[in-house]
């Protein structure tokens, strides 16, 4: 299993019918390939994690890598993975406007076991609170 986290900027403000239509995909593309993770929307930026076997992990990444509802994505991390952190989502969701993407993000990232895992999501929602 692999772990790949990155970051992207989407080309418009994210409103429902995007973010509606990226999850439904995700989240039927993820169940199917055995892929778990977290996706953070913090005004136009994106973070996620995504997490199980190398070979399906990597086409889901060259899938989204290729979407050009978003650009300027940066990988921050691609390694090798013993445990999920996100065991429990096909693809965890949260966006900072009704509360506070702090707070939100804090209660998510609670039981993740990786410090750096854990700091990367906590700092993303620090500096991409506010919509922008
Ligand atoms: C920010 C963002 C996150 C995405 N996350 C996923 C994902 O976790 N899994 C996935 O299959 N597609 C994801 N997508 C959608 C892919 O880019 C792509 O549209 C989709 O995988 C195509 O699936 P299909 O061939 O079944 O239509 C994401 C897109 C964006 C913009």
């Amino acid at each position: 299993m692999e772990q790949i986290v990155y970051v992207s900027t989407s080309r418009s403000l994210p409103d429902e019918r995007l973010l509606d239509g990226i999850l439904a995909v995700s989240r039927r593309n993820n169940a199917r390939d055995g892929l778990t993770g977290l996706l953070v929307v913090g005004g136009r930026r994106f973070l996620q994690v995504l997490e199980g076997p190398c070979d399906l992990c990597d086409a889901a990444y060259a899938r989204i890598r290729a979407d050009e509802r978003h650009f300027a994505l940066v990988q921050l991390s691609r390694r090798p993975l013993i445990e999920r952190s996100f065991a429990g989502w096909h693809m965890g969701f949260e966006q900072g406007y009704a509360n506070p993407l702090v707070s939100v993000v804090e209660q998510l990232t609670d039981r993740v076991a990786d410090p750096y895992l854990q700091a990367q999501f906590r700092s993303f929602a620090e500096l991409h609170s506010q919509p922008a």
